[in-house]
């Protein structure tokens, strides 16, 4: 559920007209929802009420900072992947105890950064690395607190690089050696044990695979307990889908329901990371009709917003639907929209049905509030475009678009060439 709707014939953000942000803000620009953010962060909150349980919003799915404030004044924490993200999530107001901390390559400054921080926990994806936390904690005097990021080699039946839990992925340890893992992170000195992770991928539309994986975490917690190793959180990551097309994903309630029976004697404390779940149906990407083309094959769209701000449609073949943002009756064309970027992959949507579209016409790119701007990049030389956020009538810029003096920053050229 999402609050950009038609009002008659022309696409609201809540209860602003997407044309009029446009013709403020310019094109490109993303725009999400207040809203919308928050009616998906409370439906985890609900869902997950009545069991000892911490939301950890992904924030390699959205990271603008007027977003993070939003989540943590309502109460989420945050799943961080590098020292930038630490420091994005600090900044927003997200208390450390609410911070948890992945990826494959950490490096010592960002887990002393995130040792000074008081982060909740590492979720340590080798020995290489739990090795290294434990050297950089030792040097600060502090214990540092772990879960091992567990892979339960389970398919989620998503985009092939978009799985991660299954046994060639590069993420987690396996989990038949995660013993041996444990005792290693027992005995060093500057490690405390408090959990086990896992994430086994994104866009995930079903409720099995979370199970599946869930069962063999469970497991892997109670031959733990048995060892001595006690184990508090249990951070099943993130991954539920949304509805890009007809996807019909399950609902934090429909994981709830599945999850906490599973866990009811546990007394665990549950840790989810959502990214997607929350953010992306909360944003959607607006660009203008700049020319329309047409070869003997096809018609093409060429729009002002290309591949370097919504990567997903070149790189996974995603669909993102396309709608005008004001309504109109002309013919339904079959056409390919397609942005400025010179590369034949640079397109925003391949052989749709549309009505003939318009120089000038804007479009709105639905589902853009995940994984978009996070992804973006100045690739062709293109500043990265604004992004807006709508509280019922207000909307309010939370990024300046860049501009080319942005593009020039921080570089220099050395004397002999001037
Ligand atoms: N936790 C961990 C450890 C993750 O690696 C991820 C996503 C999440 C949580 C959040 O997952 P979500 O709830 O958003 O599914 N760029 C891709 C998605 C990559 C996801 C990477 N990890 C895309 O545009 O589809």
């Amino acid at each position: 559920m999402h609050y950009f709707k038609y009002k008659k014939s022309e696409l609201y953000a809540e209860d602003v007209p997407v044309r009029k942000i446009a013709e403020k803000v310019g094109t490109p620009l993303y725009i999400y929802s207040e809203k919308t953010l928050l009616r998906h962060l409370q439906s985890y909150q609900q869902a997950f009420n009545g069991y000892p349980s911490t939301i950890c919003f992904a924030l390699k799915a959205n990271s603008n900072l007027a977003v993070l404030r939003l989540l943590a004044k309502n109460g989420c924490g945050a799943d961080v992947v590098s020292g930038g993200e630490l420091y994005l999530a600090k900044k927003a107001g997200i208390p450390s105890k609410k911070i948890v901390y992945a990826g494959v390559g950490k490096t010592d400054e960002e887990i002393a950064a995130a040792l000074k921080a008081r982060i909740l926990m590492f979720n340590v994806e080798s020995s290489d690395e739990l090795k290294a936390i434990d050297r950089v904690a030792g040097k600060l005097k502090v214990k540092a607190p772990i879960a091992l990021r567990v892979n339960p080699d389970i398919d989620p039946k998503t985009h092939p690089y978009i799985s991660t839990g299954l046994k060639k992925s590069k993420f987690g340890i396996p989990i038949e050696n995660a013993l041996e893992y444990y005792r290693l992170a027992r005995k060093l000195n500057n490690v405390e044990v408090l959990g086990i992770h896992k994430h086994i991928g994104s866009q995930i539309t079903t409720i099995k695979p979370f199970i599946d994986a869930l069962k063999r975490v469970i497991l892997l917690a109670h031959n733990l307990r048995e060892q001595g190793i006690e184990i508090w959180h249990l951070d099943i990551g993130g991954g539920l889908g949304i509805s890009y097309k007809d996807e019909e994903p399950p609902l934090p309630e429909d994981l709830s329901r599945a999850v906490l029976p599973l866990l009811e004697e546990g007394g665990f404390n549950l840790i989810l990371e959502p990214g997607r779940s929350i953010a992306g149906n909360a944003g959607i990407l607006v660009t203008k009709v700049l020319y329309l083309k047409k070869n003997p094959e096809k018609e093409f769209v060429v729009v002002d917003a290309g591949m370097n701000d919504l990567l997903r449609p070149s790189l996974y073949e995603a669909f993102h639907d396309v709608r005008p943002v004001i309504k109109n009756s002309r013919k339904k064309v079959l056409s390919d929209i397609v942005g400025p970027i010179c590369e034949s992959g640079d397109f925003l949507a391949k052989d749709r049905m549309i009505n003939r579209a318009s120089q000038g016409d804007l479009l709105a790119v639905m589902s853009a509030g995940a994984y978009a701007f996070t992804m973006s990049s100045n690739y062709n030389s293109r500043p990265r475009v604004a992004e807006v956020l709508v509280k019922g009538r207000e909307f309010f810029v939370v990024k300046d678009r860049e501009s080319h003096k942005d593009l020039v920053r921080g570089m220099k050229v050395p004397k002999h060439l001037t």
